[in-house]
């Protein structure tokens, strides 16, 4: 028997990663003054924005004024379009995306075109060659590129960036890397890459590996072609000040995020493995902090409804391509375990409910 806690709603449907940020977060918000509330910070004399972008700046190496900081990634990548896609302007975004790509092309006046993220046997992929396809016959003002994708999961390899950054030299190029630190052993370069592609912004956020998704913190790499960007966007009276300790306290932490993402990589396997057995399920492969599933169709509406009624909240695509499908945000381990249970008991339901039935 599966008890219920009525009020206690579990939300596996935003990619939140559920662990919550690390203690020392929490400690800034303990000791916060009244300065930090009521003054305005007084970086700006120092000539930087922030004491998170010089912090960011030392941590990868670069200079503090490559680094942009956003309310949250959302506010980098609509500044990005606004800034740069002018109405009537192509933006290239991927086949399956996160919906709000086309939102901020569409809110700048811009066309969307599609380049193709296809289906593999347990795992989406680009087209790389579908992709440079397509960029070079609408030679588009801006691309977005997302890696990891949501909700798809994949990402592009190392060799594949390069290779396609390489491409499209003549173009904006807009890397979203939201839910890139999930994998630890994936080492990236991005001061490298902006550095060698002068076009090119890449775009990180403390929402999601950093659990830190309440206080609207995002940043973003710039290559050497981007001071309209930067001028646009650079804050004269600072910026948010608890935000930037508590995100300061968050890298501090390392350890901390290490573990929890560990726990989530090892159930993100939990999940790939039992979800995959049951008959018409596919789960796919993913290097984020979610899962996407398909599932027989003639399940979707009353599997919705008997998780919704329990309390556990997943997110039911309903998008063109990809409208069997759930995407699962990766809990901690007792509601991972919890929705697993849900969905064994469901589905024990319907197996037994064909077999009176004898389907
Ligand atoms: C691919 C992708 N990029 C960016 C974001 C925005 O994150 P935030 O604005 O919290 O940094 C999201 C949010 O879910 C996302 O899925």
């Amino acid at each position: 028997m599966v008890t219920i806690n009525k009020k206690a709603m579990i939300f596996l449907d935003r990619n939140e990663n559920q662990y919550g940020p690390s203690p020392a977060c929490f400690k800034v918000l303990q000791n916060s003054n009244e300065e930090t509330l009521n003054i305005y910070s007084r970086d700006f004399t120092r000539g930087i924005k922030s004491l998170l972008s010089e912090r960011l700046a030392h941590d990868f190496g670069t200079e503090e004024k490559k680094i942009l900081l956003g309310y949250g990634s959302e506010d980098i990548l609509k500044q990005a379009v606004q800034c740069y896609l002018n109405k009537g302007e192509k933006i290239m975004i991927p086949s399956y995306s996160w919906w709000y790509y086309k939102k901020i092309a569409d809110d700048a006046e811009g066309i969307s075109i599609q380049y193709p993220i296809v289906e593999g046997v347990d795992t989406f992929y680009y087209d790389i060659e579908g992709m440079i396809e397509v960029y070079n016959e609408q030679k588009p003002k801006l691309i977005l590129i997302s890696s990891p994708n949501n909700p798809t999961g994949n990402r592009l390899e190392t060799e594949q960036l390069n290779f396609v950054l390489d491409k499209m030299k003549d173009s904006i190029v807009v890397l979203d890397e939201a839910y890139l630190l999930f994998d630890e052993t994936y080492k990236t370069d991005p001061v490298g890459l902006v550095n060698r592609f002068p076009n090119l912004i890449i775009i990180r956020t403390f929402s999601k590996y950093y659990a830190l998704a309440g206080i609207r913190t995002g940043f973003a790499f710039l290559g050497d072609n981007h001071d309209r960007i930067s001028l646009l966007s650079t804050r004269y009276l600072g910026f948010n000040r608890l935000s930037e300790k508590i995100a300061i306290a968050a890298l501090d932490s390392p350890e901390y995020y290490n573990s929890i993402s560990m726990k989530m990589a090892s159930d993100m396997e939990m999940l790939y493995n039992e979800l995959n057995q049951w008959p018409g399920f596919t789960a796919y492969r993913s290097f984020a902090n979610f899962i996407l599933v398909k599932i027989p169709s003639e399940i979707k509406d009353p599997l919705k409804k008997y998780l919704t009624e329990r309390n556990m909240i997943v997110k039911f695509m309903n998008e063109e391509g990809l409208d069997r499908h759930i995407r699962i945000t990766i809990g901690t381990h007792p509601q991972n375990c919890m929705l697993l249970k849900l969905i064994r008991f469901f589905m024990c339901k319907e197996i037994k409910h064909e077999l009176v039935q004898g389907v």
